[in-house]
């Protein structure tokens, strides 16, 4: 019997995460020693004991190359430890983003602070550089860039405030918190934790910061304020608590041997103007991240980034979860600003609403390389945070349709079975999944032939029906000799090693496990090779790949994860990149897939572990929910912290993983799972079947009005994909984002837009719920997008109710847009795409805009220019259709679908009907229904357009007079 230990807790009648399976912050030695410091510098004299030296033109090539007139480099010191040398390099890199580095220098010290975080999240490891100047009097060097950009570095003690406009927006070590723990042995450890108990409350002096000009000074127009020498009594005790474990640590039955002892590090970042932090993800928590600390806080513990495997987790918790997206929104109606820490190693955040939003950061190993985003705005943010990791990748077209997932779908005739039953139960599907059950005694690649005699014939049948599939390739490899992976893998010596430096095993699906390690490049070609044909034979091109378990997953480890002290390549520990051992596999494994045919083609790869980048992979979802309404409440809050840390291509187990939801929480997932990014229903192997095409009438129409109402708006989430894939925005927008200034609006979580469409979506997550509150913006009207009923435009924002009986929820447009729809919906969505659109123009006060993008949904071909992107306006009665971009009108995707129409437009918000409607003087047909803009429950006025006899492809003019 094979190992299932979440089914077999589930069998227990267990229902909630078992806490005690995973660490709190004062479990952890490192969080235990670091986090106090916060509490300890509320006292009066306390002052950050680390000071600069003068700045120089960076040449330091341990973080880097030098940029010339963009990068300097200041040696930093501790009057704690004097003999210690660290040093602190700014960066100032393109989109005006500001670099602040700290590692330890000259040590002698036989370890290294890993310093390779941002080589795998960045998507270029030597970012660009914009030109700065520094200018440095009287201990403060002034770095100006950018648009009234400024770092403001004081020498002593230490503090970097960025302003804008010569106010301060983000500070690096306001409170001094910053602190970062050098290497030692264990005997000077000894010694020096007796002079931190002799030496206690010494008074220390440091160095006051001297007067520095570097090469081409640049005149500083408002001086800072004259310096004050910088005498303090620095306690000791304050940033070295004693702990019995900084070069051993044990946690239950587990030991963690520590060899390069403490390595932690804290830093404090003050946001003083703003009024909510969001990011961070992933937590099941409010957007608005609420406060961690202090009297009266929501939470206890800190945020926790450490990816982890867990079991039914709580709808609204700290706790971590299976990604980490050190990323931070700080923000209030004044501006937004962003900060990016890259620290792959377990790290906890602190939140406080104080003089600001004050955030405290503890990592446990690595250098501290943050990245400070000047935003003003949430789109400037995605803007940068896209120039330093990448934009999405832009999905094949089948992936942003219907998925449907089951742990399992057995055999081979059930497969076929679904097929047959979503076509008489007249729903669309694009991709069929399979759990890990299809694999032979879970080898994956190894099909269970008794259950998949003939995997090939299998994919070809679904394939003939215009649909996919995808199954599930874990990275825990079986340990039998009889596996070629696991053999391969052997030989290679591309195994993760234990501390004593062989090969580690542990245990997981299959049983006993080995997990390559995707930090050694030797195993990437061979990871390529696993999934081409000739090795896989096993498989065809209709078969796309789900990472799952990546964090990674191992039953017998440490919180259900890797010990620490394990080895990747390079010499690296687990702790220091575990956030991103997870990302590699993702990257690995997609890459692997877009080049199995001779024409590269976009991969689909699903992933459930992610750090910051892992957007540029595929797709992530939150892993295993329950099918409870407080988690089909928590997800929306989930899916926009992460879209707005890159990973918007996300989704949740519609239905919810664990549990038998009721006909009528169903409904409700499936109306939320209509828009979610990524839309997939799947739930665990204890669960009874609960496949769309089960129910009965109202119950059945309603399942299936949600799969077709996703399939009718595929092109506007295709727009959405496509600004996410080239200008790093996300899919789906919180109201924050799209209303910047509206502070009553900006910790509404619970609804959202999706992409520049102006539809505002809100899932119904309450039980029985007859009516929903939905919160509009201001200055706009709105329009409901099944009624056509509106709210005309308001100076102020309101929260409206609106009748949601289960066949309702509210789905509403923004006026000033225009969005498409292809109303024909059809078996899968590959069969859509030579059928005519429809554009709904939802007036504003200035009229309406909006795009329509498509290409072939498969290849890269789009990249090359072949694609058709219109530019959509409404103006004075005229709508245009003008190309978007300049590029090739005809090139041969526009050719291949030169015979698109648009077969009707719709336009909401006009006051009368009109006499006629004309495209290049000829007359259309058109409708129109009488609106009641003054009635209590106000209309708009629709007008429908028939077969104006327009091409998607071609520039038009249509005159509504
Ligand atoms: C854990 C995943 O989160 C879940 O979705 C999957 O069904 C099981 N692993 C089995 O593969």
């Amino acid at each position: 019997m094979k190992l299932l230990l979440p089914a077999l807790l589930l069998a227990l009648g267990a229902h909630a995460v078992k806490r005690e399976d995973f660490k709190e912050c004062a479990q952890t030695s490192f969080c235990r020693r670091l986090r106090p410091l916060s509490s300890k510098s509320e006292v009066a004299d306390f002052t950050s004991p680390y000071s600069l030296g003068s700045p120089s033109p960076a040449v330091s090539p341990h973080i880097g190359t030098p940029a010339k007139d963009a990068a300097w480099t200041f040696p930093l010191t501790s009057t704690l430890y004097p003999d210690v040398g660290f040093e602190l390099r700014v960066d100032v890199l393109d989109g005006d983003i500001a670099q602040v580095r700290v590692d330890e220098v000259g040590s002698a010290s036989p370890w290294r602070r890993y310093n390779e975080t941002a080589k795998w999240a960045l998507l270029s490891p030597e970012p660009a550089h914009v030109r700065a100047s520094i200018t440095t009097k009287k201990g403060v060097s002034s770095i100006k860039y950018g648009t009234g950009l400024e770092l403001r570095i004081n020498h002593s003690p230490l503090r970097i405030a960025m302003l804008r406009g010569g106010t301060e927006e983000i500070v690096f070590n306001d409170r001094g918190l910053f602190h970062m723990e050098h290497f030692r042995t264990k005997e000077i450890a000894i010694e020096e934790e007796e002079v931190v108990k002799a030496e206690d409350g010494e008074e220390v002096k440091t160095e006051e910061g001297a007067e520095v000009t570097t090469e081409e000074p640049v005149e500083v127009k408002s001086e800072p304020e004259e310096q004050k020498p910088f005498e303090a009594t620095i306690d000791r005790s304050w940033f070295e608590t004693e702990d019995g474990d900084l070069f051993e640590e044990h946690w239950k039955r587990w030991r963690d041997s520590k060899p390069k002892g403490p390595e932690a590090f804290s830093l404090d970042l003050t946001f003083p103007r703003a009024k909510h932090v969001f990011g961070l993800p992933e937590h099941a928590s409010p957007l608005s991240l609420p406060d961690t600390i202090g009297e009266g806080s929501y939470y206890s513990e800190p945020y926790r980034l450490w990816n982890v495997d867990i079991f039914e987790y709580v709808a609204d918790s700290p706790m971590a979860l299976y990604g980490a997206v050190p990323l931070l929104h700080a923000h209030s109606a004044q501006g937004t600003v962003g900060v990016l820490n890259l620290v792959a190693s377990e790290t906890w955040v602190d939140v406080a609403h104080t003089k600001g939003v004050q955030t405290h950061w503890i990592s446990e190993s690595g250098i501290m390389d943050l990245l400070l985003l000047p935003g003003p705005n949430p789109t400037a943010l995605f803007e940068q945070y896209a120039t330093l990791t990448g934009p999405a990748q832009m999905p094949p077209q089948f992936a942003t349709a219907y998925h449907q997932c089951r742990w399992n779908y057995n055999t081979q005739g059930e497969v076929i079975e679904v097929q047959d039953r979503f076509e008489e139960a007249d729903m669309p599907l694009d991709v069929t999944w399979l759990d890990i059950e299809y694999a032979d005694e879970h080898r994956y690649f190894d099909w269970n032939k008794k259950m998949f005699p003939d995997p090939v014939a299998m994919l070809d049948q679904v394939a003939k029906l215009g649909r996919k599939m995808v199954a599930i390739v874990d990275p825990h490899i079986k340990r039998t000799d009889s596996f070629r992976v696991y053999k391969d893998s052997l030989d290679l010596d591309i195994l993760i090693k234990k501390a004593d430096n062989n090969n580690f095993d542990g245990w997981c699906w299959p049983g006993s496990s080995v997990w390559v390690d995707f930090f050694n490049p030797k195993s990437w070609e061979w990871w390529t090779r696993m999934f081409s044909f000739e090795t896989w034979a096993d498989q065809t091109k209709a078969l796309f790949v789900w990472n799952d378990m990546n964090e990674p997953s191992v039953f017998d480890g440490p919180e259900i994860t890797m010990p620490k002290d394990n080895i990747h390549a390079g010499g690296w520990e687990h702790r220091d990149v575990h956030n991103i051992n997870g990302m590699l596999f993702h990257n690995q494994t997609q890459h692997a897939i877009s080049v199995r045919e001779p024409t590269k083609k976009r991969p689909f790869v699903l992933s459930r572990a992610y750090f910051a980048g892992s957007h540029r992979y595929g797709a992530i979802w939150t892993g295993d929910n329950l099918g409870t309404w407080e988690h089909l409440a928590g997800e929306s809050a989930m899916f926009l912290s992460n879209s707005i840390a890159g990973m918007s291509f996300v989704g949740a187990d519609i239905g919810g993983f664990f549990g038998n939801p009721g006909t009528e929480m169903l409904v409700r997932w499936y109306q939320a799972g209509a828009f979610m990014p990524f839309m997939r229903a799947h739930a665990h192997i204890d669960t009874k079947r609960r496949e769309p095409y089960l129910y009965d009438e109202p119950i059945r129409s309603h399942l299936r009005d949600a799969l077709r109402l996703r399939y009718t708006l595929l092109p506007t989430w295709y727009n959405a994909f496509h600004d996410a894939a080239t200008k790093g925005y996300p899919v789906i927008w919180p109201q924050y984002a799209k209303f910047p200034a509206d502070e009553s609006g900006a910790a509404v979580d619970d609804q959202y837009y999706v992409g520049d469409s102006g539809l505002l979506f809100k899932p119904v997550v309450v039980e029985g719920a007859t009516t929903t509150e939905v919160y509009l913006a201001a200055n706009e009207p709105y329009y409901d997008y099944f009624s056509a009923r509106m709210w005309p435009a308001r100076a102020k924002p309101r929260n409206i109710t609106l009748d949601t009986p289960l066949d309702k929820f509210p789905l509403l447009i923004e006026g000033g847009h225009i969005f498409p729809s292809r109303e024909r919906v059809r078996r899968a969505s590959s069969l859509m795409g030579q059928d005519p659109v429809t554009l709904t123009v939802a007036l504003g006060k200035n009229g309406a805009h909006g795009q329509l993008y498509l290409d072939d949904g498969e290849t890269f071909a789009w990249e090359r220019g072949e694609f058709v992107h219109r530019e959509l306006a409404y103006a004075d009665g005229r709508l245009r259709s003008t190309q978007k971009v300049p590029h090739d009108a005809h090139n041969a995707f526009a050719r291949s679908i030169a015979a698109v129409g648009v077969e009707r437009v719709r336009v909401l918000g006009l006051n009368k009907a009109p006499s006629s409607v004309t495209v290049a003087g000829r007359e259309v047909q058109f409708e129109w229904e009488k609106g009641a803009p003054k009635a209590k429950e106000p209309r708009a006025g629709i007008l429908t357009i028939k077969n104006p006899g327009v091409k998607v492809v071609d520039d038009w003019e249509i005159v509504i007079a």
